[in-house]
């Protein structure tokens, strides 16, 4: 679709958002103004021993909601983790399911929800639109400034017998409730944060340029690149600012609800590949393809990526050719990520060129793929990759 298309009908979803430091402390009252006596706490055993998982509980024990607790959740949540889940939350008879932590806790609770309701095979939800009943009711407690599961109609989960990564797109798994509180995200460590800084950063572009772009997720998106681009240095040097964690939380939130609803594009679709196969972190595969996907892409939207560019700080003239315009976008990039002193090849990760076939033939069905804003095949998703290494 090019940057001049028609205007068409669009639609915005997004949850009950309550946003504001110390907000966590709230979970316990929206868990029983949703009905929940008896709530599943989905989180992992870093947030567990961070004490936020804790906090939240003391907020539903005080509001009379009885609680279970779930952690045996890992980094890229597997399809196995899921069906223990929602066998342990009809097991132990709840009635809702409270998340607290980044993308991996949230994401396992989504799919928690929608097995139990169904009692169908987590993997049966794979797609888009693919999910008939209603969920238990969600509330969501994110303590990364990254993933944004939060706000979003998105879980991505681990087919462990095929090494990808499912993606389910559904209103379903959009929470009731999300009580988005910074101060949660100030535990990170320098590492996590700039890898879940960069996932934010390459949501809010995805959705900017994507072919599903729509104007409520434009206006969040580039929001949520000038945020991004101005507070990630200062969280990652200085963890305990509680100012530029609320700007990180709050540009996360907006590049969430962007992507949310304009969907993302390749970075996401072969950043899905490799954490799949290789069992990767997201935030970092996505670290490292963004400049060279802007790259590839950068002709098929060129406005929408100067746009993206000069949110970022960088000075691109209106009448500044093609090549030199793509070359400062990328150069901007390239420069913020130098900056940061993310990763920047997937070969320091242990990419090989003999992945790069079963990489591509996999990123090629992401779902994610679709609204990329240029149609690649599976050979040009391998030379992105090659360049990548
Ligand atoms: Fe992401």
């Amino acid at each position: 679709m090019s940057e001049h298309a028609p205007s068409r009908e669009w639609k915005f979803v997004a949850p009950e958002i309550v946003f504001g430091p110390g907000c966590l402390a709230r979970a316990g009252r929206f868990a029983a103004n949703l009905g929940m006596e008896r709530a599943l706490l989905v989180t992992d055993p870093g947030v567990a021993a961070a004490g936020w998982a804790g906090k939240v509980m003391d907020s539903l024990v005080q509001a009379g909601v009885a609680v279970e607790i779930f952690d045996q959740v890992t980094p890229n949540p597997r399809d196995h983790e899921v069906m223990r889940g929602a066998a342990f939350y009809l097991e132990r008879g709840c009635d809702g399911i409270v998340a607290v932590g980044g993308g991996s806790p949230m994401d396992c609770a989504k799919g928690i929800g929608l097995v139990a309701e169904s009692g169908l095979h987590v993997l049966e939800f794979e797609g888009v639109d693919r999910v008939e009943a209603p969920s238990p009711p969600l509330l969501c407690v994110p303590t990364t400034a990254g993933s944004s599961a939060d706000v979003s109609q998105f879980a991505i989960i681990l087919d462990t017998t095929r090494a990808v990564k499912i993606a389910i797109v559904s209103k379903a798994v959009v929470p009731d409730v999300a009580l988005v509180d910074p101060a949660a995200t100030a535990t990170m460590d320098p590492g996590l944060t700039v890898n879940t800084g960069l996932d934010a950063l390459t949501h809010a572009m995805e959705a900017y340029v994507s072919s599903a772009h729509q104007p409520l997720a434009d206006h969040l998106a580039l929001e949520a690149v000038r945020l991004v681009a101005a507070n990630l240095e200062q969280v990652r040097d200085r963890p305990g600012d509680l100012m530029a964690r609320e700007r990180m939380m709050l540009g996360s939130m907006y590049a969430g609800l962007a992507f949310s609803n304009a969907i993302l594009g390749a970075v996401h679709a072969m950043a899905h590949a490799l954490g799949g196969l290789l069992d990767l972190p997201h935030g970092l595969c996505n670290a490292i393809l963004l400049d060279h996907v802007a790259a590839a892409n950068f002709s098929s939207a060129p406005r929408r990526y100067m746009a993206l560019g000069r949110a970022m700080g960088a000075a691109i003239p209106g009448d500044a050719p093609a090549d030199e315009a793509r070359e400062l976008v990328v150069s901007a990039l390239r420069g913020f990520k130098t900056r940061l002193g993310a990763v920047v090849s997937l070969s320091e990760l242990g990419v090989t060129r003999e992945h790069l076939p079963q990489l591509a033939r996999a990123a090629a069905t992401d779902p994610c793929l679709a609204t990329n804003p240029r149609s690649l095949g599976i050979l040009d998703i391998a030379a992105i990759y090659e360049q990548a290494l």
